[in-house]
């Protein structure tokens, strides 16, 4: 696969097949993350993988969460208005993925159990949560973070592995520290499931769209 193969045909995988990947796979993908480029080489990111035992709990109990209502507290806020141009965007998205699904609208209970399947990372066996330290300028970092997570989609993509990059896996920060006994100095910024992806889930495979070139960029010269 080249690498404008890799870009055009890497997707966000919402359902994921019951197979751990090899440990061996996730380190050398996470291995070769590390080139990334980052604001002076300060390499900001550090990386939790997590998998077995320890994330059946965490899907678990942030399932709880979910379902009781518990209000989420992210490391880093997410924004709760968009400009109108972002916000049908994020519908569009949103509307896709359900009616793929063939849930439609008004479908309250098929919408919750969406909610529920992401609150489990779609069945993803392994989470990635990536953080930053405390200490860093927040944009800077957050960037560099941004740009490791997408050589690691990339290069998961290459090696068949599957990914979602998800905010909705940071929501309750304090049961990731508690359970993968992670520091405070560290922000949660994201978390990436990994896993192979179930070929036959309409979710996998529904059209995505982009806006058209020539709305995102100017040439001047
Ligand atoms: C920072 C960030 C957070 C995201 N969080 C979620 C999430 O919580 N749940 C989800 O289903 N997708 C999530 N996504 C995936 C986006 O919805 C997806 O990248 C976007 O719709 C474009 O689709 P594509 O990745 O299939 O090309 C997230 C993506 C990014 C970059």
């Amino acid at each position: 696969m080249n690498l404008f193969e890799a870009v055009l045909t890497r997707r966000s995988i919402r359902a994921f097949r019951d197979i751990t990947p090899e440990k061996t796979l996730i380190d050398d993908i996470i291995d070769a993350s590390r080139w990334t480029p980052s604001w002076g080489n300060t390499q900001p990111w550090n990386v939790t993988v997590v998998q077995g035992e320890q994330l059946r709990r965490f899907k678990e109990e942030s399932t709880k969460l979910a379902v009781s209502g518990a209000p989420s507290e992210p490391d880093v806020s997410m924004p709760e208005k968009w400009p109108p141009r972002y916000l049908e965007r994020y519908r569009d998205v949103g509307r896709r993925t359900l009616s793929s699904l063939s849930i439609e609208r008004g479908d309250r209970e098929g919408r919750n159990a969406f909610y529920l399947q992401m609150a489990e990372l779609f069945g993803a066996p392994v989470l990635v949560v990536v953080t930053i330290g405390r200490e860093l300028s927040l944009e800077y970092a957050m960037l560099d973070a941004g740009a490791f997570i997408q050589t690691l989609c990339l290069l998961a993509h290459e090696k068949g592995i599957g990914s979602c990059i998800m905010a909705a896996a940071v929501r309750y920060p304090g049961l990731m520290r508690e359970l993968f006994n992670m520091s405070k100095n560290e922000r949660i910024v994201a978390g990436v499931a990994l896993g192979y992806r179930d070929e036959e889930n309409p979710v996998n495979t529904f059209e995505r769209v982009r806006v058209d070139k020539d709305e995102i960029v100017r040439w001047v010269e």
